[in-house]
Formats: structure tokens, C-alpha cells, sequence
């Protein structure tokens, strides 16, 4: 039987998602919080739906949520990271390519507010587009919709499909579209999605072999991280080295776990 927390994070993942197809019904409300960095009045209608179910369920808990939102606790005995639309560029062109991301983790250590790491519990990536719920529990496993799923077995590079979306990190200065050129040569094919919390799920699924985004914050792979560790995927920077999650954006590649040495070698060379 699903443990108690991941139900209830996979039912709020289904029903925001449910909230952002409906909404698409009625004129949206679409600004800019950062170049390129869309916000719409339904990225904030499902962080709220979210929010409001989490704390009469779980007055104890707290938040991380993309939107901010000063009532909402920041901390807690467990930590919602939310990302109510992951993908709001192709949302806002009503492109049915986004997803709602909810990891839910323990903090714990917190030694400057932007840099709190978690152990993550449960987590849940629903696609309401194709109806597709990703979702896992720390030590249980991961799913989609119901069906345990394992990332692939690719060994090797030559074949590999890699999702990529294009973005730099400002304070690293590193870049996937140096990336892409470094790879395309190397590797089967790249994709891009325009949602990183899909692609890391379709990583876990089997249907790309790794992702890699120079610019992902905490609400992007919290979980999307426990839906890799749970399906024998593996996740570092892109020097091999372990994520320190960052609120300022983390260079990350996550990968099936048979080759990531190798993803990490070619992107050194
Ligand atoms: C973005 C998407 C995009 C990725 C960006 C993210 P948002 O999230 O996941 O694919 O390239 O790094 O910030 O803004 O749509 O929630
Ligand atoms: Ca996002
Ligand atoms: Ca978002």
C-alpha cells in the first residue's frame, strides 16, 4: 500500500494540473519577473491550490514555492517545493507541454537561506497534457501512472537521446548551447521539451537517456532528483560532482545510471 504523503502529493499534483487545463479556458494573464521568465495568472491560481490543501493537511509544513508568496511558512517540519507550472513558456502559447512538480523533502541544513539542502520523501511531476503522473517515494520506488518505471539500460554514448533545454547559468557562465554543439556529434539526438521537470521524468521512464540544464533551481528537480535516485538514474553537476542544492540555479545532468561517467567525460573534454 502507497504510503499516506505520496497519495496526497500525487492527488494535489493531479488536481493543480486539472486547475491549469480548465484555466486555459478563460483569458490569462501573462507577465515578465525576469528576462525570458514568464509568470501567468494560472502559475499563481496552482501555486495557491496547492498551498491551501498542503496546510489544512499539513499545518506544520512549509514552503518553497517558484511564485513567491509571503504567506506562505518558509519553514517547517517538511519542506513542499513547488513548481506549479514547469514549462510556463510553452503553457502561456498553450503549448499542452508543461507539467505541476512537487517534491516534498526534510530539511536539513540550512546554512544560508538559499543554499538549504533536503532529503527528499516523495515527490510527483503531473503532465496534464497527456494525463502521464510521474511519482516516487524515498526507498518505495517510482511510477507513472501506477506502473513502476526504471530509466534505460544505454550504455553508450553513440546512441544516447539527450534532452537539453537552452539555458545559461550567469554565475558559472556555462551553457547548454555549448553543450549541444560539443555533443551533437557524439550522440544519437537531442531534444528539447521546454519543461525540465518532464524531461527528467521521461529520463526516469526510459525515454531519454539524460538531460542536462545549466540553470535549474530548487523547484525545477526536487522531484524530479527522488523520481532518478528511486528508478536507478544518477544525478551530479556537470563535473560529476554532487548537487549543492542552490536557489540561484545549479548546473545538473541526470542520467541513466550506466553512462553517466561517460555524458560527464565528453562534456569535460
Ligand atoms: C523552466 C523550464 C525550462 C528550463 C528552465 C526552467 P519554468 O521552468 O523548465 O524548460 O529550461 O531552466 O526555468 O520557468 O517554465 O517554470
Ligand atoms: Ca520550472
Ligand atoms: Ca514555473
Amino acid at each position: 500500500m502507497q504510503n499516506e504523503l505520496l497519495t496526497f502529493v500525487q492527488d494535489t499534483a493531479v488536481s493543480a494540473g486539472k486547475l491549469t487545463l480548465e484555466k486555459w479556458q478563460e483569458p490569462l494573464t501573462i507577465s515578465e519577473k525576469g528576462y525570458h521568465d514568464l509568470v501567468t495568472s494560472s502559475d499563481i491560481a496552482a501555486q495557491a491550490h496547492i498551498a491551501k490543501r498542503v496546510m489544512e493537511r499539513y499545518p506544520t509544513h512549509g514552503f518553497l514555492g517558484e511564485e513567491d508568496d509571503d504567506s506562505l511558512p518558509s519553514e517547517g517540519e517538511l519542506i513542499w517545493i513547488i513548481d506549479p507550472i514547469d514549462g510556463t513558456t510553452n503553457y502561456s502559447r498553450h503549448q499542452p507541454q508543461f507539467a505541476v512538480s512537487i517534491g516534498v523533502g526534510k530539511p536539513i541544513q540550512a546554512t544560508e537561506a538559499h543554499l538549504t539542502q533536503y532529503e527528499l520523501l516523495a515527490g510527483a511531476i503531473y503532465d496534464p497534457g497527456r494525463d502521464e503522473l510521474f511519482s516516487a517515494a524515498k526507498g518505495e520506488g517510482a511510477w507513472l501512472n501506477g506502473r513502476s518505471i526504471k530509466a534505460s539500460g544505454q550504455t553508450e554514448l553513440e546512441h544516447a537521446i539527450i534532452g537539453m533545454d537552452f539555458s545559461t547559468n550567469k554565475r558559472t557562465g556555462r551553457s547548454s548551447k555549448d553543450v549541444a554543439l560539443k555533443l551533437a556529434n557524439q550522440i544519437h539526438g537531442i531534444r528539447v521539451l521546454g519543461s525540465a521537470a518532464i524531461a527528467i521524468a521521461w529520463v526516469t521512464a526510459g525515454r531519454f537517456d539524460a538531460y542536462i540544464n545549466y540553470n535549474l533551481k530548487p523547484w525545477d528537480v526536487a522531484a524530479g532528483f527522488l523520481l532518478a535516485t528511486e528508478a536507478g538514474g544518477a544525478y551530479t553537476n556537470d563535473f560529476g560532482e554532487p548537487i549543492i542544492w542552490d536557489r540561484r540555479g545549479m548546473d545538473c545532468v541526470i542520467s541513466t545510471g550506466q553512462f553517466h561517467q561517460d555524458i560527464i567525460k565528453a562534456l569535460q573534454a
